[in-house]
């Protein structure tokens, strides 16, 4: 490019970061002048944060003891309020204080505020990034217009044992996939620059590897090896940090023997000093006081101590920091420049949201209501809703159903349901405003073409709906079973030691089934399942998660092929409870199965009862088009740590219809100085391709796809042999390929 015309491009960069620079600098000389006119005790209450609903209305003791501590400056954070009414009053009683330091008001919009998206691991299931991340700025730019600076999100804890309830908030079990979400979703919460009023902080969690709890069980201790750690569950975390994430909340896990909360080895030594993060951390709810009962703290005192101490900037809850900081300060047990740490982080965050400007900039009664009455937003919510849903069996091209001809029995527990199709972590919608697939069906195919039975409860044993159910289904051409869970069977705190699905349900499908109709099962849950007889049976299974507001619309969308089904697993469903923990990126092992889906023979890594495969695999999902994948081709077999290669195949869709196709990259480091998986997932694509027509898709492989966390933590490539796998699942590798990294 000719110099004359680069001069202005160059200067503009430069000017750039002056600008960035006085702004850092500015926001840098206003904490520090802040900070010096702080009394201990005022530094102190920026660190401490409670949950309280509103300040008006009858006052409870409860929240008479908050308001006074707002207002005498012993509070910088409040979590739980909602709406600009209830924010504009409380921060009204922050500017009361001395130095009058707004407050910042935190919310668990997980996935969506008053337009509810589907929960985080159904979205994953779109793999649409861009989706995602539109998904998260509707989410903030609603929560944002109610007075809310901060959400509690994204959750990035990799899980693979889908036990665990909050399996649901996460985005499953990779970490090339998760980190990519992890990305999307702080973009989407805060844009490229935080201070713009449709935009919220993000704040990455739980810190870390809460994902891999014991047993599945919620709040549970967690050990690992460091490798494990920085290889699967760091590296959404990373990616947050890298998007500019500016929070982080520590986890109620312990790691290895230490509780997250109090374990300088995550927070100081990774977080704040290995990536650099200049965010601040906050506690979970009451996790400091919660070391006493991990035995890892003598009281709170104690707690306090070890929480500051390791890089817990924020209690959320336990009161630990707000009754004895000041005492351990001038106790000379901590330095004030710790505290003082803590309190420049949240003032930081406090100053580029802009509050000292403008504490109410974000509560705005018009606003709020224009905002939240955005009917495009709902639009989104069906369209994403759609992209989440997976189509796990279609015999015989069941689907999509044929234009509204045939008589439908809708049959099942989740036929009518609202608010179960929601799931978890609902902070502002009301059920009223959810589309059941009922409503749909109606308005599809009319009143007299859809009879609806709910046949069952979600687990108590009764049959006595069964005749009922019998009676529609054989008066119907068709059969629709809504099954699964309802809202409150996943989520925090609801781990299960039993994912079959409940038996009463399995058993109804049978019994519908015996009347030799085709039957599809929708299937509605937080977490992955095991349905086994409905795999077996069934002619058509959906797996619709619990896709939110627009759940209903998306479903009946799909079951009718007005949306062409595009989703794809981003968790292992496994066939038995006792192949968990289970995930694609499993090792060969020295005894390796040579069929994972036929019972082994004896002397290798196989169970005697049951295959080691698992029943549906991570980036498997089916589509109504056909997709074809050929001429794989390497631009070199041969490459050094400098070089990359250039990977190209056709797509091709043989189908009747259009369709999105996730083509996956898988990459095996064949030998290695520890070993390495059969497969790890190093990039993807979700492709739209008219019917009858093929694209050359390419993807890039460098040094970054073929390193990992060695012996000794060093992220290294090794040479050696490589192969390329592209598949449409990770159990359907259809095109592959071997290079050499050379010295
Ligand atoms: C909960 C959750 C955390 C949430 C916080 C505030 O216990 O663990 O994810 O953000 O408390 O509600």
């Amino acid at each position: 490019m000719k110099l004359y015309k680069i001069l202005p491009i160059i200067a503009f960069f430069i000017l750039q970061s002056l600008v960035a620079k006085s702004q850092k600098k500015s926001i840098d000389q206003r904490v520090d002048s802040l900070i010096h006119l702080m009394t201990l005790e005022e530094k102190v209450g920026q660190l401490n944060q409670y949950s309280g609903a509103q300040a008006t209305g009858p006052v409870t003791p409860r929240q008479s003891y908050m308001l006074n501590d707002i207002r005498s400056g012993r509070v910088g954070s409040m979590l739980n309020v909602k709406g600009v009414k209830d924010t504009r009053e409380i921060q009204a009683q922050a500017l009361k204080s001395r130095l009058k330091i707004p407050l910042l008001f935190g919310l668990d919009v997980i996935h969506g505020f008053k337009t509810v998206f589907p929960i985080p691991l159904a979205e994953a299931a779109s793999w649409d990034l861009e989706a995602i991340k539109m998904s998260a700025h509707i989410a903030a730019k609603e929560a944002a217009a109610a007075g809310i600076h901060w959400t509690f999100a994204p959750m990035v804890d990799i899980c693979r044992d889908p036990r665990w309830g909050r399996i649901m908030e996460g985005a499953g079990e990779d970490p090339y996939l998760a980190s990519m979400i992890a990305k999307a979703r702080v973009l989407g919460f805060q844009g490229e620059k935080l201070g713009k009023i449709d935009e919220v902080m993000a704040c990455a969690k739980h810190f870390a590897a809460y994902g891999a709890v014991t047993a599945g069980r919620d709040y549970n201790s967690v050990d690992m090896s460091k490798q494990q750690l920085w290889q699967i569950y760091l590296p959404p975390f990373k990616a947050a940090v890298e998007a500019g994430v500016a929070t982080f909340m520590n986890s109620f896990s312990t790691l290895n023997g230490i509780p997250a909360t109090g374990n300088c080895y995550l927070q100081r030594d990774i977080l704040k000093k290995q990536w650099d993060f200049s965010g601040f951390v906050v506690s979970d709810w009451g996790s400091i006081g919660q070391m006493i009962q991990w035995g890892y703290a003598k009281d709170k005192c104690d707690a306090a101590f070890k929480a500051i101490t390791a890089g817990c900037d924020m209690d959320m809850e336990s009161e630990s920091y707000k009754w004895n900081l000041v005492k351990l300060v001038k106790d000379g047990k901590i330095c004030e420049s710790l505290v003082d740490e803590a309190v420049r982080r949240i003032l930081y965050k406090k100053f580029e949201l802009g509050l000292f400007e403008d504490p109410y900039k974000f509560s705005n009664e018009e606003r709020e209501k224009e905002v939240l009455s955005d009917s495009s937003h709902r639009s989104f919510a069906r369209e994403i809703a759609q992209k989440s849903i997976v189509l796990l069996k279609n015999e015989n091209n069941i689907l999509p159903l044929k234009k509204l001809t045939s008589k439908i029995a809708l049959i099942g527990p989740l036929g009518k349901a609202r608010r179960d199709l929601l799931g978890e972590w609902v902070v502002k919608a009301d059920e009223s405003s959810v589309t059941s697939l009922y409503d749909v069906l109606l308005q599809k195919v009319g009143k007299d073409r859809v009879s609806y039975v709910k046949g069952c409860d979600f687990s108590s044993v009764s049959h006595k709906g069964f005749a009922e159910a019998l009676n529609i289904a054989k008066q119907s051409d068709i059969i629709i079973m809504t099954l699964g869970e309802n809202c409150s069977m996943s989520g925090e705190s609801r781990s299960m030691a039993n994912i079959n699905l409940p038996e009463v349900q399995e058993d109804l499908f049978e019994e519908i089934k015996a009347t030799g109709k085709p039957v599809i099962v929708v299937l509605m849950a937080g977490r992955p399942l095991i349905f086994n007889k409905i795999a077996d049976n069934a002619s058509g299974i959906i797996y619709a998660w619990q896709l939110g507001s627009e759940a209903g619309n998306a479903i009946a969308d799909v079951l009718y092929g007005d949306y062409n089904p595009s989703g794809k697993l981003p968790v292992t469903f496994p066939r038995s409870m006792g192949q968990i923990p289970l995930s694609y990126d499993y090792y060969n092992t020295g005894k390796p199965v040579k069929d994972p889906n036929q019972l082994s023979i004896r002397y290798t890594s196989a169970y005697i009862d049951v295959p080691n495969a698992p029943r549906y695999s991570f980036g498997f999902g089916l589509s109504y088009s056909n997709f074809n994948y050929s001429d794989l081709k390497l631009s070199a077999n041969k490459i050094n740590g400098k070089e990359k290669i250039d990977v190209s195949f056709k797509l091709s869709n043989t189908g009747k219809v259009s369709g999105e196709e996730i083509v996956q990259l898988y990459i095996q480091d064949v030998e290695a100085s520890i070993v390495r998986p059969v497969k790890a997932l190093k990039d993807f694509k979700k492709i739209k391709l008219d019917s009858e027509k093929s694209t050359i898709i390419h993807f890039t492989i460098d040094k970054e796809k073929l390193s990992f966390y060695n012996d000794s933590l060093q992220w290294t490539a090794e040479p050696g042999e490589f192969k390329v796998m592209i598949g449409a699942a990770s159990d359907n590798i259809l095109l592959n390929q071997s290079f050499e990294l050379l010295r």
